[in-house]
């Protein structure tokens, strides 16, 4: 995997959901770069609507575009919400890609998930297993779209040699995730969960599943470095996973999430909730051959999420 420069400084650099977990991550490390930052809040700017998009893009004409825009949830909000998944996604993906197609844009990062390999697929991921077999079907609204994106990203780089590439993260977590009690991801769940257990003094806390499924976990401000990384060397179609290369049991870390939060009750798991596919991580070797790691541990990691839990808005105990 070749390392292609791409210089930054002085460039416009638009962050689109630059108030989400990962956007908000990359304006704290793009402020360490010579770059003029563009952003547009959704009041203004809705990313579905396409005619707003690409008048934005026509008038503003950003060189760089992260594309850090999308509807995100856990596993409930992927099931339930399921048209919305699909259509903000796909809306988001063709808007701004196309636009920043039109408005001449030098590169573009367009963000996938690891949602996008097949349910079955070899462990630990693979870039290439895209498309190899059915998809997880909770989320295959939100992972369909997300392929759209990296497909469409990979067309206008085929057909007009734009510049655009695709990433997929592993399970993010940081400063801004999502708390929401039903539609969060797992880290955010069970800091909160763990949080409002101790406050109440509660004496258990039921862990959804057996608590033996293997996951990996990067932090919101190891992706935004691995972004900017990537963006500055990487240039081709192919996907580049973004994460640790290391998991860990739900077990295992529900413990330390608790450890770090100081619930000292018990931990049970509810087996009655689903697993979910028994692993999921990511194969780094492409991200580690163009010159990246993750640097922030889990346990570093997860104390600062929650510093910045208990910053941000602590929820009230029940
Ligand atoms: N979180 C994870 O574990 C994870 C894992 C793999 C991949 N990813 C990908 O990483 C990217 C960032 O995720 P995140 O965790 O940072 O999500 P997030 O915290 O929910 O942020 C998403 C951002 O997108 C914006 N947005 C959504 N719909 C919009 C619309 N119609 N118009 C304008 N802005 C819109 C939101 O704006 P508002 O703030 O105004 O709502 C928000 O700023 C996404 O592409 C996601 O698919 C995330």
């Amino acid at each position: 995997m070749a390392i292609v420069p791409f210089e930054l400084r002085g460039k416009s650099v638009y962050v689109a959901g630059h108030r989400g977990m990962v956007g908000s991550a990359l304006l704290r490390r793009l402020a360490r770069e010579d770059v003029r930052l563009v952003t547009v809040d959704r009041h203004e700017v809705d990313l579905c609507n396409q005619a707003a998009v690409f008048d934005w893009f026509a008038k503003m004409r950003p060189q760089v575009v992260f594309l850090a825009a999308a509807k995100v949830g856990g596993i409930a909000a992927n099931a339930t919400l399921r048209a919305e998944f699909i259509y903000d996604n796909l809306a988001i993906a063709a808007n701004v890609i196309h636009a920043a197609h039109q408005s001449g844009a030098e590169k573009l990062m367009f963000l996938g998930s690891s949602c996008i390999y097949p349910k079955l697929a070899a462990q630990p991921l693979r870039e290439d297993s895209m498309l190899t077999g059915p998809l997880e079907p909770t989320n295959e609204p939100y992972a369909i779209a997300k392929i759209a994106g990296i497909k469409m990203a990979e067309a206008y780089r085929s057909q007009y040699g734009s510049d655009f590439i695709s990433v997929m993260p592993t399970n993010l977590y940081g400063p801004g995730d999502n708390y929401h009690p039903e539609y969060s991801h797992v880290v955010a769940a069970l800091i909160r969960r763990f949080h409002e257990a101790k406050v109440a003094g509660a004496k258990t806390v039921a862990v959804w599943g057996t608590g033996t499924p293997r996951r990996e976990f990067l932090h919101a401000d190891d992706m935004a470095d691995a972004c900017v990384h990537l963006m500055k060397t990487y240039s081709g179609a192919e996907l580049i996973n973004i994460g640790t290369g290391e998991d860990i049991t739900i077990a295992d870390f529900a413990g330390m999430v608790a450890d770090i939060i100081g619930y000292r009750g018990e931990i049970t798991f509810d087996t009655a909730r689903p697993d979910g596919t028994p692993q999921k991580l990511l194969d780094v070797s492409r991200l580690e051959r163009l010159g990246w790691r993750a640097t922030i541990s889990l346990e570093d990691g997860l104390k600062r999420a929650y510093e910045a839990f208990l910053a941000g808005a602590p929820v009230p105990a029940q």
